[in-house]
């Protein structure tokens, strides 16, 4: 380790400056900044970053972005400066704009109903991380590697100031803001491969009671042809909010339920919260109590705060057995034909405290490599050590299966366990807007399965608002609609026909888009690239299109223009509008294919992904300025982990203009192609698209 030389200068108010930190490099572009103090009792094992980080050499005098450490005796803080002209971007979860320059963020997950305590300034998830682009586009990532509450100052540079001992902090620094991104999925860990159907549309309420009124909604996409895959179960399916219990006169016979449900291609997924009842008679409380799972309050008593059901205790997920324990509660539940899991309330959410969670000086008995430790230490990751156990349990139930989890509270690395939606918001035209910038800080965070509540949360919806909402949500990469209790009616058809042939269009669209967006959850998977992503990604040296929020890419090739979107500022080329259907309802997206690319379509719509199929798929292509096009296409089961053995296959495309011609060649890099895939082109030009014939080749051609 190389020491920077050691100055400490007590200053009057008894501020510690300490520039005797060590650094080392451990990979060519992330460097590790350890303060002089560093207790690695009190931060390690990190939450955030997995893998060990090995020292590959010393931090050149070169490298600009580095942290300079002060402490008091109770707060650490980091400042950083930037330089001029850097946009920031990141801390996950946040209202406002897309950059993050002069704000303030807490991170401290808060149950924050429609965003409106703290100003908005602390949410459900808690990213100390921040991407810095440069105005050459060469950026820079920075890591606060602590999981204790703590505040981001993005005023003038980066200050973090944490109410812990002092803490280290990783710094990427890379020629583009994409390979940073790809540098974070590096040190924290990427989502792992969703199942296919997780990409599908999903219909919430909370709640669907009874369970026959679940089986109207399923019939009812069937009836209207408006392709889903998902239903969800909110907390009345629960006896008496209790977890893992179902409501005896609503929900007597899940099992039958679920059956129904897949009779009709739907998935069901159920939500649990941490919460368990204070109830002598119930076993989940009593076998929770038997084995000392949960969290303690200052005087080492069960903490007990109001949830849902009343009293409640917590879960200590900071003991290996608590966490044993949580995970063994599921392959029975599972075992009912259930899904997928929703955990919900997980900041944790206490109703009757003041602080709406756990006294910062509640305790945690932690074992194997973590500690024992108050509540400010492990808040931030209590939803990240539930889903983490949750995952293992709903794994262990069919270890041939994808689980698929869903969050509201996360941390830094929590992506490998969960997927996240944004919370209560409100069903209203500002929270429409937010949940764009909202959803592109959590993907450059590390979180690339996101999005908000389609059609807004919290009080009514309407026409106007759920058609746009539909329209846009569609390329999102988690696409749920959700609405609270005493609401309107928010199902695509719950506004009349216009609106229900808006959602319908809407959802076809991603169903036929579903072998790109495939792909694009695959690349994240394996590399950590976000899949919804800020629009100046298309042209890093743009500094006008930094602060893009009203527009957003899905991928590297398309681009999404809301119909409401006013301040839109486009990349340059030729992005090209892909004519999806005949006519223009006034709702849907422009959807603009980047110069040069070639998106895999669909020819078929889908009415779930249980009969999705990709053997015949159009090639969207817009040749560039030189008439070449490239782009290619991941496909698997869609289940399963048959993929980490080879059973996937991938293709690409490339494709050549010249004055008569537009030839495309297919190539197979890896796998089997099915022998009676056939292609078609697409050729996309301004408002049409012209079609080849379909062929089995592997050169297309399309006279023109
Ligand atoms: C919380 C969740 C919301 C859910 C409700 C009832 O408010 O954020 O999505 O519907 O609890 O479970």
């Amino acid at each position: 380790m190389r020491t920077i030389g050691l100055t400490f200068i007590l200053t009057l108010v008894g501020v510690l400056v300490l520039h005797g930190q060590s650094s080392f490099m451990t990979s060519d572009s992330v460097a590790v900044f350890y303060p002089a103090r560093f207790d690695a009792a009190q931060h390690l094992p990190s939450f955030a970053v997995e893998r060990q980080l090995e020292r590959a050499g010393d931090v050149p005098d070169t490298w600009s972005v580095a942290p300079v450490f002060t402490q008091t005796d109770s707060t650490s803080t980091v400042r950083i400066a930037i330089g001029e002209g850097v946009d920031l971007y990141g801390n996950g979860e946040v209202t406002g704009d897309l950059r993050r320059n002069n704000t303030e963020t807490v991170l401290w997950n808060t149950d924050n109903y429609e965003y409106k305590k703290h100003e908005g300034k602390r949410l459900y998830q808690s990213h100390p991380w921040i991407l810095g682009v440069r105005p050459d586009g060469t950026a820079f990532g920075v890591l606060a590697d602590n999981s204790w509450k703590q505040e981001f100052d993005l005023h003038g540079g980066i200050a973090i100031k944490s109410y812990s001992a002092p803490f280290r902090v990783l710094v990427v620094d890379a020629p583009s803001p994409q390979r940073v991104m790809e540098k974070l999925g590096d040190l924290i860990g990427t989502i792992p491969m969703p199942p296919l159907w997780s990409l599908g549309y999903q219909q919430s309420r909370f709640s669907y009671y009874p369970a026959d009124s679940v089986r109207y909604i399923a019939k009812e996409f069937r009836k209207r042809k408006i392709p889903a895959d998902v239903l969800w179960m909110d907390i009345d399916y629960m006896d008496g909010y209790r977890i893992f219990t179902f409501d005896p006169e609503g929900f007597p016979d899940p099992k039958k339920l679920n059956k129904d449900l897949h009779a009709l291609d739907f998935k069901s997924i159920y939500m649990i919260d941490p919460g368990v009842k204070v109830d002598s008679t119930y076993g989940i409380y009593q076998q929770g109590s038997r084995g000392n799972h949960w969290v303690l309050d200052a005087d080492g008593e069960p903490f007990v705060g109001e949830v849902w059901p009343g009293d409640c205790v917590f879960p200590d997920y900071t003991r290996p057995e608590t966490r044993e324990w949580w995970s063994g509660l599921y392959p029975d539940f599972m075992d009912l034909g259930i899904d997928g899991v929703w955990n919900d309330m997980n900041e944790p959410a206490v109703f009757d405290r003041e602080s709406f969670t756990i006294p910062e000086n509640g305790l945690h008995r932690g074992g194997g490599a973590l500690p024992a430790s108050i509540h400010r230490r492990y808040h931030n990751v209590y939803g990240l050590l539930m889903v983490k156990a949750s995952r293992e349990g709903i794994l262990s139930a069919d270890p041939d299966k994808r689980p698929f989890v869903l969050s509201r509270a996360n941390f830094l690395g929590g992506q490998r366990y969960a997927a996240t939606w944004t919370g209560d918001n409100h069903s209203s035209w500002e929270y429409l807007k937010m949940s764009i910038p909202m959803s592109l800080n959590l993907s450059l965070s590390g979180q690339p399965f996101n999005g908000p509540d389609i059609g807004g949360f919290t009080k009514n919806s309407d026409a106007e608002l759920l058609g746009h909402w539909m329209a846009m949500g569609a390329y999102f990469p988690f696409f749920r609609n959700h609405s609270s209790k005493n609401t309107t009616a928010q199902e695509p058809w719950a506004f009349g026909r216009k609106i229900e042939d808006v959602s319908r269009t809407a959802i076809n669209r991603r169903y036929r888009l579903l072998p790109y967006l495939y792909t694009l959850f695959r690349e994240a998977h394996e590399t950590g690239a976000p899949i919804m992503k800020p629009t100046f990604f298309a042209d890093i040296q743009d500094t006008s299109l930094r602060d893009q929020q009203e527009t957003f890419l899905l991928g590297d090739h398309l681009l999404i223009v809301p119909r409401w979107a006013e301040n839109v500022q486009l990349p340059k080329g030729n992005w090209t509008d892909i004519a999806f259907e005949k006519g223009d309802d006034g709702y849907q997206a422009k959807v603009k294919l980047r110069p040069g690319a070639i998106v895999p379509m669909t020819d078929k719509v889908f009415q779930s992904t249980e009969d999705y199929s990709n053997d015949r798929i159009v090639l969207l292509i817009n040749p560039d300025d030189k008439g070449k096009a490239r782009g290619h296409m991941y496909s698997d089961a869609g289940q399963g982990y048959g993929y980490q053995n080879g059973a996937y296959a991938l293709n690409s495309f490339s494709a050549e203009l010249t004055d008569k011609t537009l030839k495309v060649t297919v190539q197979l890099d890896w796998g089997v192609e099915p022998n009676h895939r056939e292609y078609r082109i697409g050729y996309v030009k301004q408002g049409e698209i012209v079609y080849s014939e379909w062929t089995t080749g592997n050169e297309i051609i399309l006279q023109l």
